[in-house]
């Protein structure tokens, strides 16, 4: 055994449990050249001046001339500007150095091909003085883009009011690091505690600032743990942080509040205040990337003046390589900059109505014995789930795609049994191949070349759970076709259709890398180096076994990969999730700003461990995570194999009957929750999303992180603390809240301090909405597909309401043809009417169902009416009194229409009478 190899078992057992994060392990700006030069620069010290500003193939161009005042930069060749205006107000901004030695890299596969075909082919330049000579051109109605040209700044103006919205080098700190020769004598090497980065390029870094205009705070550029609102990271009354770092790593036991950067990076921010709405900022670079939020008063000695009437937030971005391609939005409703962003990235998948129910995880489930167990204690004890996954120990010594003959004898048998009950199952496959000659995946990467190198040009070689492993360079999309095809059924001995995938370690982790990842100066296709691709790592091997499922069935069926690593785009490939977080009440709290934090920067379906991975959570603590876990896009309990085993029956009847009932609001939900998933996939609105989504001029809402919306319809407050007996609420708007669970009615616009019991956490209707559900309870979502659907209408102050429903048949491509119901309920003047929203005409197939609406429950309406008429069947129904929720004993009777048996794929309508 070698002395590394050594030292590393040792670290390994060292780290188990014992202790929490290493600080030390990682880098901090301080540590980081670029980082700390580009901290170090004073405002105003940029010096470029845009000159030839013209335009060109629809595009404004212009050169970017650095003013020579010291020796490197006077070897600094003009800069080339390129800005293209595309539909719905989406401005970009690509800034590339002339030739030289190498091409620097730009990230491909991330804008989507489409994208292209709305670009706007500017015309026209209009010249202004504004502080100076500038050249003015369209971006959408209202909104004009301004280069100013000596100093060079950038900015978005509102045409109507003359204010800003955005800008760029407005302080005056671009900086661009061209590549050059060494200089005699100089070393470009850098190092961190054993690890040694050759950096045969030199420096090459890009740096700016960007400012957010009428802002009050600003969001976005996950992952972190940390709160929704991104607090100043330098400036005045700020204890000097560090930035916030984007750099995909695998951090054991992160800690729950920091700005250190975890396993994914989308370097997009947005910025939200009363006065102006919301804009966006997104920087396509994969390399790693420092952000500081500054305070206000942060530049008071750099004499630059920039319109003080409007609030600011000034933002500085640091990357180690790349080119500038930035992308500007200028909302200006926070779901418009959502819109405009996934017209760049692209929308997020629709999953399958399987992925949308609960998972249930835990490293490890051992055998065929204890899965069959476990899923039979799930029937056992009547509560739904409907995926089982296996971790690392399923396979033959960490060599994924292959199974633990002794442990899994009949993996096809296995998953047959689940599938009988409409279940599925999920395995992982990590992108570590473990180097053994006898294994056919290793020798066929060896030898067709299609591993990442290291800096002499050798397969990278590093050390992760099968030991000595290689990472199959997934940046080339010949090597990404052949992971995919390992997918197919011949290729992947044992598994069946129902089995989906988990992609877990691919920032990518390396045990025995600098900062536990693949060295910077290790080469992929292309000769890019990894510096430049890292925070994309895991999004193209997420791609590449995403495209693997959509292969082996033929394109059928929607693809579910679940991925650690992420990075904008991901959102197309499938779920995420926040990685190894701890069972204690902290992380249970920050989970809520990191899932919608991910949410806000497209990533959609998303989730938390439920339970906590790190520790054993006391009954409570895991009461409470399912409880909150079930409003989560992405439900799935997870457990790390030191822990003791925390199935929802282990705990005593009570705490099982709370599981149940939490596990249980989920399924009853899942209509609602799928219909959120097609209008994330329409319309990038995430599922779950800050309170000032919905509510954009309530200050209030502004940097609640405690809270959040599914939807536009619930409102749901975590349970954050021990053995708690009330919660303070805010509920916003002036409409009437319902409670999800009792239909007491509460008034809106107002912090309520409630009682709160174990049974649930806080979670209410919105008063002018229609909630669609499925109230009876089967084994798993796909055994509900014919069931009947309840109505819940929660009235406003006008005794109106409404609200949507989408079905299709939950697995196929089919609803991209058209095949899918899509449904709006409106009740409004004593009637409810349901009326088509899916296209009557095109499409070459059609979804039908013959389900039907078994109940109507109305919340808030006047008592009294004893019928409904409906039509056009002309038939006359009982008005009763009813409960809320038919399983509950004691649930307060509410206006409830039984079996009006109207059908939900028609046109019809109820009139009370
Ligand atoms: C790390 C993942 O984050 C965790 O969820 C998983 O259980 C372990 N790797 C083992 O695969």
């Amino acid at each position: 055994m070698s002395n590394q190899t050594l030292r590393f078992i040792l670290l390994l057992l060292l780290s188990s449990s014992v202790f929490s994060w290493k600080k030390e392990e990682f880098r901090n700006c301080n540590q980081t050249p670029f980082c700390k030069r580009a901290r170090s620069r004073t405002p105003g010290s940029c010096s470029l001046t845009a000159t030839d500003v013209t335009i060109s193939d629809g595009d404004l161009t212009a050169n970017l001339i650095p003013k020579h005042t010291n020796e490197s930069e006077s070897e600094s060749k003009p800069l080339i500007l390129t800005l293209s205006v595309y539909q719905d107000g989406i401005l970009r901004l690509k800034i590339d150095e002339q030739h030289s030695s190498k091409t620097r890299f730009q990230v491909p596969d991330v804008v989507v091909s489409h994208f292209q075909e709305t670009k706007l082919y500017l015309q026209r330049l209009t010249n202004e003085d504004l502080n100076g000579p500038s050249s003015v051109v369209y971006l959408s109605d209202g909104y004009s883009a301004v280069i100013r040209h000596d100093p060079f700044e950038l900015f978005i103006r509102n045409d109507n009011s003359g204010d800003r919205v955005i800008s760029l080098n407005s302080h005056g700190l671009f900086d661009f690091e061209q590549l050059r020769e060494k200089n005699e004598g100089e070393n470009w090497e850098e190092n961190f505690r054993t690890h040694t980065d050759k950096r045969p390029y030199g420096p090459q870094s890009i740096s700016f600032d960007v400012s957010f205009y009428d802002a009050d705070f600003v969001y976005g550029i996950p992952e972190r743990a940390t709160s929704l609102a991104l607090k100043p990271t330098r400036g005045p009354n700020v204890d000097e942080s560090e930035p916030y770092r984007l750099f995909n790593l695998d951090v054991f036991e992160y800690i729950h509040d920091s700005p250190f950067g975890l396993y994914g990076s989308i370097p997009f921010m947005l910025s939200h205040g009363k006065v102006r709405g919301t804009s966006g900022f997104f920087w396509l670079n994969a390399a790693e990337m420092q952000i500081d939020v500054l305070a206000p008063g942060w530049d008071a000695e750099s004499g630059i003046s920039l319109p003080s009437s409007q609030n600011r937030i000034d933002t500085m971005w640091m990357s180690e390589a790349g080119v500038v391609d930035a992308f500007f939005f200028v909302g200006p409703n926070p779901k418009d900059v959502l819109r405009q962003y996934v017209a760049v990235t692209g929308a997020p998948a629709l999953p399958q109505m399987f992925a949308v129910a609960y998972h249930q995880c835990r490293w490890n489930y051992r055998d065929e014995e204890d899965v069959e167990n476990v899923d039979a204690k799930f029937d056992e004890f009547d509560i739904p789930y409907d995926v089982l996954w296996l971790d690392i120990e399923h396979t033959d010594g960490k060599r994924y795609f292959t199974w633990d003959r002794v442990l899994f004898p009949n993996p096809e048998e296995m998953q047959r049994k689940l599938a009988g009950k409409g279940r599925h199952m999920v395995t992982i496959v990590d992108p570590h191949i473990k180097r053994d000659d006898n294994f056919h995946l290793h020798k066929e990467a060896s030898e067709k070349g299609y591993y990442v190198k290291d800096s002499n040009g050798n397969d990278f070689d590093g050390w992760c759970w099968p030991g000595s492993s290689s990472y199959a360079d997934t940046l080339n999309p010949e090597i990404r076709s052949w992971w995919a095809d390992k997918f197919s059924y011949q290729s992947y001995v044992g598994s069946t259709p129902s089995l989906y995938i988990w992609n877990d370690m691919n920032e990518p982790s390396v045990f025995n890398g600098p900062e536990v990842t693949m060295p910077r100066d290790a080469l992929h296709y292309g000769g890019v180096e990894h510096r430049e691709v890292h925070n994309a790592y895991g999004y193209y091997f997420h791609m590449a076994t995403a495209e693997g499922l959509l292969k082996r069935g033929e394109g059928k069926d929607r693809p579910f990969v679940l991925s650690r690593a992420l990075f904008a785009g991901s959102q197309r490939y499938g779920a995420v999730w926040t990685g190894d977080n701890s069972a204690d009440w902290d992380h249970l709290r920050v989970s809520v700003p990191m899932v919608l934090t991910l949410g806000l920067t497209g990533m959609s379906f998303s989730g938390a461990d439920v339970g906590g991975f790190f520790g054993n959570p006391e009954p409570e603590l895991l009461v409470r995570w399912y409880q909150l876990g079930a409003y989560y896009p992405f439900f799935r309990a997870h457990a790390h194999h030191d822990t003791k085993r925390r199935e929802p029956w282990l705990f005593g009847e009570r705490k099982t009957e709370l599981i149940r009932d939490a596990i249980h609001v989920r399924y009853a939900l899942l209509p609602y929750f799928y219909t959120l998933f097609r209008e994330a996939n329409i319309t990038g609105a995430p599922v779950a999303r800050p309170l000032w989504m919905e509510f954009p001029s309530d200050e209030a809402t502004f940097s609640n992180d405690e809270a959040f919306m599914v939807g536009n319809s619930i409102l749901v407050q975590g349970i954050y603390t021990e053995r708690a007996k009330h919660a303070s609420v805010y509920l916003p708007g002036k409409q009437s809240w319902y409670d999800l669970r009792t239909g007491t009615v509460y008034k809106g616009g107002v912090t309520h301090k409630l009682e709160v019991t174990e049974e649930s956490i806080p979670a209410f209707q919105r008063g002018g909405t229609i909630l669609t559900r499925k109230d009876r309870f089967r084994r798993s979502s796909t055994q509900m597909t014919n069931d009947p659907f309840t109505l819940v209408i929660a009235l406003n102050s006008s005794q109106a309401a409404e609200g949507e429903l989408y079905i299709d048949d939950g697995s196929s491509f089919g609803f991209l043809e058209g095949a899918f119901i899509h449904r709006r309920f409106i009740f409004a003047n004593g009637k409810l009417t349901s009326v088509n929203l899916a296209p009557t005409s095109g499409g070459n197939v059609r979804h039908t169902s013959d389900v039907l609406i078994e109940r109507i429950i109305l919340l808030g309406h006047a008592p009294g009416s004893k019928n409904a008429l409906i039509e056009p069947s002309n038939q006359n129904v009982d008005i009763e009194l009813g409960p809320l929720w038919v399983q509950r004993a004691h649930s307060p009777a509410f206006m409830t229409i039984r079996k009006p048996n109207v059908r939900v794929a028609e046109d019809w309508t109820i009139k009370i009478l």
